[in-house]
């Protein structure tokens, strides 16, 4: 009996990976499904490296076969980036296995960690030693540092620490042609030529795979307080928030915008979370300032809260006594995205614009969205402190969903384009929001992205419909 060869690319890749490197059949379902579960898809095979040497052995497999590569971290981008799109062609390459922390330097604040340690689990690790890597976002649970670099994550202390891309020392990269360019310093100041490195952060998988990061630490706050404001407005949320950066001496950590909205959406997801101020203040802030060592965190805290009721910028308001008050007033903020998923589809935005411009932009994106769409809610919420708000829309429900999320974006594409704002705060392009980037770009700005894709990845193997067209090349 004659035995025909299997020429499946799945079979291509287990004849050079072996079986412990791909994984295939219904245990990949999860990896093919983003964090909401809006997009379920599928692929040929998850590839799973331990090393950078087996991210190199999987890269250049795929180059064989003539396979395009979806880097995926934690799955929890919300933008699409880490999904496949083209299940018959693509294979998805998990950093999960890649998760060790290689080293931490206390003395000088850095540490080089593998990409696929879970962001939680570094803190956790950094804290024994008294350290904090100044990134935190809901997701800290799941998300992983290759992610987070990938993505160039906001999240919560942006306004102090700045984006990602502030916290990163050095990378190690594999290039879509197997070759390793290894970026790993762990020095703070080194101002050698073109930064390489920041080519890669925020590129969303399409420039290579990042396999390791050197990260700048910072001491872990010692002291924390915590307080959960109501106020008349969002211009009086900005107000204070400007009050806040001239009075705290740049110890603000955390500075965000929470309407009255929010409390039911974090008692829909937790129903038990106690609510310590009542709903019936137009705005919201939580915010905290933090520090260690001499400072005085409670007395500065108490002091600027006082300025802030004589002044009348804050109607009420209470300061959690305790790590569980403290937890559970930021369990208020962290439940809204789950309350929001309870409520069903809808449309997740991350828009910035002028700080000073903030109120304006979302008072004139709410409103053209109730005109058009008098059923939705508008749910806006964030990061206010970096100009950046969560505009999200929940559709009506008696309405077609998708046509409703699909106007909605319309309509604010078009409000944050006459501010001159940005589409993308912090969640990046992905596959989601590919069109209205695209459609922003001039043809200079498109055509070093495009150049710049071209001479790092010339077949486009690497993540391609994301962030680019494929098709859009020079
Ligand atoms: P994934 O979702 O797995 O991947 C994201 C992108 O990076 C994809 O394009 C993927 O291809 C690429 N990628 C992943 N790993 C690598 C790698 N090693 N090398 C190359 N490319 C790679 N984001 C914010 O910015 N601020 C927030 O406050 C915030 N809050 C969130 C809250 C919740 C509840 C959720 C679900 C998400 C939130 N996010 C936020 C979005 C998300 O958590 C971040 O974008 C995060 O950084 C993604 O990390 P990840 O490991 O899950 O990446
Ligand atoms: C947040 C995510 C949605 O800030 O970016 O909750
Ligand atoms: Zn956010």
């Amino acid at each position: 009996m004659t035995h025909t060869p299997d020429t499946s690319p799945l079979a291509g890749l287990r004849a050079r990976l072996g079986d412990d490197l791909v994984m295939s059949g219904p245990d990949i379902a999860p990896y093919c499904t983003d964090w909401h579960g809006d997009e379920v898809s599928d692929a040929i095979a998850v590839l799973r490296p331990q090393s950078t040497a087996e991210v190199t052995a999987c890269l250049r497999a795929a180059r064989e076969l003539r396979l395009s590569v979806i880097p995926q971290g934690g799955r929890t981008g919300l933008v699409l980036g880490a999904v496949p799109d083209a299940p018959a062609t693509q294979v998805i390459l998990s950093l999960e296995r890649m998760n060790r922390i290689r080293r931490i330097d206390a003395a000088g604040f850095s540490a080089e960690v593998e990409s696929g340690v879970v962001l939680q689990a570094l803190q956790d690790r950094l804290a024994e030693q008294g350290l904090f890597f100044p990134l935190a976002l809901g997701a800290q649970g799941s998300c992983q540092i290759g992610g987070n670099l990938s993505t160039n994550a906001g999240g919560l202390n942006v306004l102090r620490y700045g984006m990602t891309r502030a916290s990163v020392l050095g990378l190690e990269v594999v290039l879509p042609d197997g070759r390793v360019l290894d970026l790993r310093r762990h020095l703070h100041k080194d101002n050698r030529g073109l930064d390489l490195k920041q080519l890669f952060i925020g590129a969303e998988g399409t420039l290579g795979v990042i396999t390791a990061a050197v990260l700048k630490l910072t001491p872990q706050p010692e002291q924390t307080a915590t307080a959960l404001l109501a106020l008349d407005s969002l211009d009086g949320a900005i107000a204070l928030y400007q009050l806040a950066r001239r009075q705290c001496c740049d110890l603000m950590s955390a500075f965000e915008f929470l309407p009255p909205l929010a409390f039911d959406l974090a008692r829909e997801a937790m129903p038990d979370l106690p609510v310590p101020l009542s709903p019936d203040a137009p705005a919201y802030v939580l915010m905290d300032l933090s520090g260690s060592g001499l400072v005085d965190i409670e007395g500065l805290m108490t002091r600027f809260l006082e300025l802030g009721f004589e002044t009348g910028m804050i109607r009420d308001g209470v300061v959690a006594q305790s790590q569980t008050q403290a937890r559970n007033l930021w369990l208020i903020r962290e439940g809204m995205n789950d309350g929001q998923a309870r409520r069903g589809r809808h449309l997740r935005t991350d828009l910035s614009v002028p700080l000073s411009a903030l109120p304006a932009f979302v008072a004139e994106a709410e409103a053209a969205i109730h005109a058009a769409l008098p059923g939705a809610v508008c749910v806006s919420y964030g990061h206010v402190g970096d100009g950046n708000v969560h505009l999200n829309v929940l559709p009506d429900p008696g309405g077609d969903a998708g046509a409703q999320i699909a106007q909605a974006k319309e309509i604010l594409n078009a409000v944050v384009a006459r501010h001159d704002g940005s589409i993308s705060a912090e969640h990046g392009i992905g596959r989601l929001k590919r069109a209205e980037f695209e459609a922003g770009l001039s043809d200079t700005q498109r055509a070093l992205l495009a150049g710049i894709r071209d001479l790092l990845d010339p077949g486009r193997m690497m993540n391609p419909n994301c962030q680019l067209a494929t098709t859009d090349r020079p």
